[in-house]
């Protein structure tokens, strides 16, 4: 008797315990705001990572794959498309009813080196270029028709002083490579939302052009329903005034925005905020000050920055669609190796332990202020 009335109470402290975190998930939280997210790691993904797993299925109502569904994953070769991690991201967001994002369909970084060059290694023509965009974009996007619910068109087109990156797309296609992939994505799923995503995406000059673009495909009737704007930040840049008036523009230029892969680096950063991943800055020592853990003003500092944009967010929570995590924890972060190789950084809620950090708490109770 005894027991089962132990065992008894132990059942339900552990219930409690259970509903005591779904009660506080951050998912739960802004569930009547925007999809809160992450992006997924191969581990993740394939279901060897499964405290990460765990993590994820009970904070996030939004997925995307910070790697696998890249053009040099899906496409190696013309023609030869491997879709099986894409494919598990997507069934593992379907089991768990999330809410699917596709990164990235036309970037110039992580792309196979057959796009651009014909069998001689020369550049292909216009046409030859379009009709790759346009088969690459069409069997990835038919293949997740209805189930990925919105599709990273294009990435990192624009520079901060508002010009075009002179990448091989613009070299080839002008400035009309990026309408003519919205319309290729368009056609492949007319239900799927799309998205220009950048880094950056609040220098002034930079969000003219963005929101140029936005109006010009609109007014072509090619559709455009988001704005994502990369969130690689850190303790001192960018302004969130200037981070604010982005939003604010994007919004009245008539889409959404995405807060997109976001993260707070806790170092100190070689220059601004800059995520041009081919751009990296050698070791040294003094960029790599906390390797025995984050020192008590850091830390403070740190999460009142993460609060800081959160209030944000949610002030504008009818302006923005989605705020998604550049990963989970803090060891998978890219942040240890982007922009210095080897470093240790705390930039994302949970910490090494897949202990969720203090100040997802806090987050979640921003949720329940008055505004
Ligand atoms: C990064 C990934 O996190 C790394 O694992 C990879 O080695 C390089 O790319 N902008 C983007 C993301 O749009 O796809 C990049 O992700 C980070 C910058």
């Amino acid at each position: 008797m005894k027991r089962i009335i132990v065992l008894g109470l132990m059942t339900l402290a552990v219930s409690n315990a259970a509903a005591q975190k779904t009660e506080n998930s951050l998912k739960k939280a802004f569930k009547d705001k925007f999809y809160i997210g992450t992006a997924m790691s191969l581990p993740q993904i394939n279901g060897t990572d499964v405290k990460s797993d765990q993590i994820i299925t009970s904070q996030f109502s939004s997925i995307v794959a910070e790697n696998c569904m890249k053009s040099m994953f899906l496409q190696p070769q013309e023609g030869k498309f491997f879709f099986d991690d894409a494919d598990r991201f997507v069934a593992f967001g379907e089991k768990n009813n999330m809410f699917i994002i596709g990164h990235t369909l036309i970037w110039h970084s992580q792309l196979p080196k057959w796009f651009f060059v014909d069998k001689d290694g020369k550049n292909v023509s216009a046409e030859v270029l379009k009709q790759r965009m346009k088969n690459h974009i069409n069997t990835v996007v038919s293949r997740y028709k209805g189930r990925v619910k919105g599709w990273d068109v294009v990435n990192e087109a624009i520079m901060e002083d508002g010009t075009y990156r002179k990448s091989k797309f613009y070299e080839i296609l002008g400035e009309e490579f990026i309408p003519l992939a919205f319309q290729y994505a368009q056609e492949a799923d007319p239900n799927a939302e799309l998205y220009y995503n950048d880094y950056n995406e609040w220098f002034p000059e930079k969000v003219k052009t963005v929101i140029n673009i936005v109006k010009n495909m609109k007014s072509r009737g090619i559709r455009v329903d988001g704005v994502g704007m990369q969130t690689h930040v850190g303790l001192d840049t960018p302004k969130l005034e200037e981070y604010e008036k982005a939003i604010v523009d994007y919004a009245s230029a008539g889409v959404k925005v995405n807060v997109t892969e976001m993260e707070i680096s806790a170092l100190p950063s070689p220059w601004g905020t800059s995520a041009n991943v081919s751009d990296t800055v050698e070791y040294q020592a003094k960029m790599n000050p906390y390797t025995k853990g984050l020192p008590q003003n850091v830390q403070k500092e740190w999460e009142n920055r993460y609060l800081d944009f959160f209030r944000l967010f949610i002030k504008h929570e009818d302006k923005i669609r989605r705020v998604t995590m550049w990963g989970v924890t803090d060891n998978q972060s890219w942040k240890n190796d982007f922009p210095v190789k080897g470093r240790t950084d705390y930039p994302l809620l949970f910490d090494r332990n897949f202990k969720a950090k203090p100040v997802v708490e806090k987050i979640i109770q921003l949720t329940k202020e008055k505004k």
